[in-house]
């Protein structure tokens, strides 16, 4: 089965897909997108990812072209025409197609399109030896709470991370963590789970809510609340999250060694909370 896309209205093969030069996410990265991991075949927390999205649109001044129930349809849908288990659903919206200029065209249709492809997650060494990251100043907007297509900042952070032979890059901005370039950042001191509130500075993550909700389960005393850059290069644990690494162990940061250079107990204890979740919701969700 060649893989399959959805633009405005209709299912066609990926390859043909074509919007106009003219479309708003082309020129000015006007847009706003989601990245849904399905296991199973079945979305994971749909409707926390719907959510976002509204918020996202909201934030940009877009109004949703679908209903919640529409998108819901349309997604199970795509994955339906995929013959992969595990698929990695990507949507987005743009402000459609316009004359150039800044200021929003009266009456633009938004353009809608998704893509699914298959869901890799980090392999069994990743996760057993976990993965050097390097830090950098966090330069992007004021306004990374918003799911923006526009992540030119986010690509050159991620390609030093690349060129450092890195798997992610953990930023600080005013000495504070904030998160990576795709993903959320969570460190352990002391056995404690710190990690940055969710506020304009980090992308609400729905694996960050995940993984908030799996430690508390697992009686893990968390603290959400501005973590300073020299606790975070004195943490005994370090993790990025997102629906893609799922909970991974950051095990160097900048060439040094991060607690004793393996993934930690912590660490563990969660990410097999992690692997037993998803197991179990996706039984559920049949
Ligand atoms: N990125 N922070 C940023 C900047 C991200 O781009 C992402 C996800 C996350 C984690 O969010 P979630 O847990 O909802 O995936 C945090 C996606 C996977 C991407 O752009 O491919």
């Amino acid at each position: 089965m060649s893989e399959t896309a959805y633009l405005n209205g209709e299912f066609l093969p990926l390859d043909k897909a074509q919007v106009s030069v003219l479309d708003r996410g082309f020129i000015f990265g006007d847009g706003v997108y989601e990245v849904i991991p399905a296991y199973s075949r079945r979305p994971f927390r749909l409707p926390e990812h719907l959510a976002r999205l509204q918020h996202s649109l909201d934030a940009i001044r877009l109004s949703n072209p679908m209903t919640d129930a529409e998108w819901t349809r349309l997604i199970h849908d795509l994955i339906a025409r995929h013959a992969i288990e595990d698929q990695s659903v990507y949507l987005q919206v743009t402000r459609g197609v316009a004359r150039r200029d800044h200021a929003f065209p009266k009456d633009s249709k938004p353009t809608v399109f998704m893509m699914s492809g298959p869901l890799v997650t980090p392999s069994k060494e990743l996760v057993e030896n976990g993965v050097p990251c390097i830090t950098a100043s966090d330069f992007r907007w004021l306004k990374c709470d918003v799911k923006s297509i526009s992540l030119l900042g986010n690509c050159l952070l991620r390609q030093a991370a690349a060129d450092a032979g890195a798997v992610e890059v953990v930023l600080f901005r005013d000495g504070r963590l904030t998160e990576a370039s795709a993903s959320n950042v969570f460190i352990i001191r002391d056995g404690r789970l710190l990690a940055p509130p969710k506020d304009h500075l980090i992308l609400p993550g729905i694996t960050y809510d995940v993984v908030l909700e799996l430690a508390a389960a697992c009686g893990i005393p968390i603290e959400l609340r501005a973590v300073t850059e020299q606790e975070v290069r004195s943490a005994d644990e370090i993790w990025v999250t997102s629906s893609t690494k799922e909970v991974l162990a950051v095990t160097t940061l900048d060439g040094k060694t991060v607690g004793s250079g393996r993934p930690g107990e912590v660490f563990k204890a969660v990410h097999q909370e992690y692997q037993q979740y998803k197991r179990k919701v996706m039984r559920h969700a049949a």
